[in-house]
């Protein structure tokens, strides 16, 4: 399929999706977001695929929703056609996501970064929700991932006063998985994901279900979950070749089943 706002390629069994709307800083229209769900959607269907890595440019991972696009945009509008739950839909993937953000990650940018299972951060990368300049909040996720993953004083920190948060307080603050140089963040990302896909695909289906579930339900539910998930596994091929490999001491060849 052709794009005209991204660009998607395989690396083995890592997807890789980048961002490509230079002239606006991957602003994300809604042209863009609606590409890159179909590119979601065709690694989702792609069992050579394992997971997937979303990037942008070294200037910005995207600077937000397309201001030029919404400025005109009237109330009865937006709720009619929902607007932005087209968003969400990257949220719900099932294979892995992973994040590998240099610049720029501000407001439906930054959300677009948290909605991936985890973010891989170039020393240059900088996450703000700075919606409050332009009159609104943020609308993907940034009040309640944020608040999730950095606690409610930097979110609301970041959410009220619009600042930006370098990397490495990213790092600190549990908003990033890794900070590496600029140069490295896209291998360091796809070498994670290919990783991730070298394991068993179900397994690794379940784990990220099982570690979402924690931000959804109570430690005993949650716990409760796992337990039943990893108990399911002993179904799969792949957990009788993964322990058969390690008692004969090989690698195993999972086969994703
Ligand atoms: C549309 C944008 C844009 C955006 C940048 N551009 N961000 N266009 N929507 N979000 C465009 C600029 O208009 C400009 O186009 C070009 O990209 C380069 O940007 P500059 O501003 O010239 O670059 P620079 O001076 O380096 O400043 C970089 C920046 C700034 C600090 C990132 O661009 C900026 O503040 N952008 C807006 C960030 C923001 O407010 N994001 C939140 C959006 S609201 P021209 O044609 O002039 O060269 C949002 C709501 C989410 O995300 C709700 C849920 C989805």
């Amino acid at each position: 399929m052709a794009y005209d706002y991204i660009l998607v390629e395989r690396r083995g069994r890592a997807g890789l999706i980048t961002l490509n709307r230079p002239n606006a800083l991957n602003a994300l229209s809604a042209g863009l977001v609606a590409e890159l769900n179909a590119a979601l959607d065709e690694f989702e269907a792609d069992d050579k695929i394992g997971a997937i890595v979303i990037t942008g440019s070294e200037k910005a991972f995207a600077a937000g929703a397309d201001i030029t696009e919404m400025k005109e945009l009237d109330f009865v509008t937006a709720y009619r056609d929902d607007f932005i739950s087209e968003w969400d839909k990257v949220g719900q993937r099932r294979k892995p996501l992973v994040a590998a953000v240099a610049g720029y990650a501000l407001g439906g940018g930054c959300e677009l970064a948290m909605m991936c299972d985890f973010i891989i951060a170039a020393e240059t990368a900088k996450f703000g929700q700075p919606e409050i300049s332009l009159g609104v909040i943020p609308g993907s996720g940034g009040t309640q991932r944020l608040t999730r993953f950095v606690g409610k004083a930097k979110a609301m920190d970041m959410c009220l006063t619009g600042r930006l948060m370098e990397a490495d307080e990213a790092e600190r603050a549990g908003l990033v998985s890794r900070v590496v140089p600029v140069g490295d963040v896209l291998e360091e990302a796809v070498k994670a994901a290919q990783k991730i896909a070298s394991f068993s695909l179900p397994a690794v289906m379940m784990a990220k279900e099982s570690v979402n579930r924690a931000y959804e339900t109570t430690m005993a539910e949650g716990i409760r979950f796992e337990r039943r998930i990893f108990q399911a596994l002993f179904a799969t091929e792949d957990q009788k070749e993964g322990m058969l490999a390690f008692t004969e001491k090989r690698s195993p060849q999972f086969n994703n089943r």
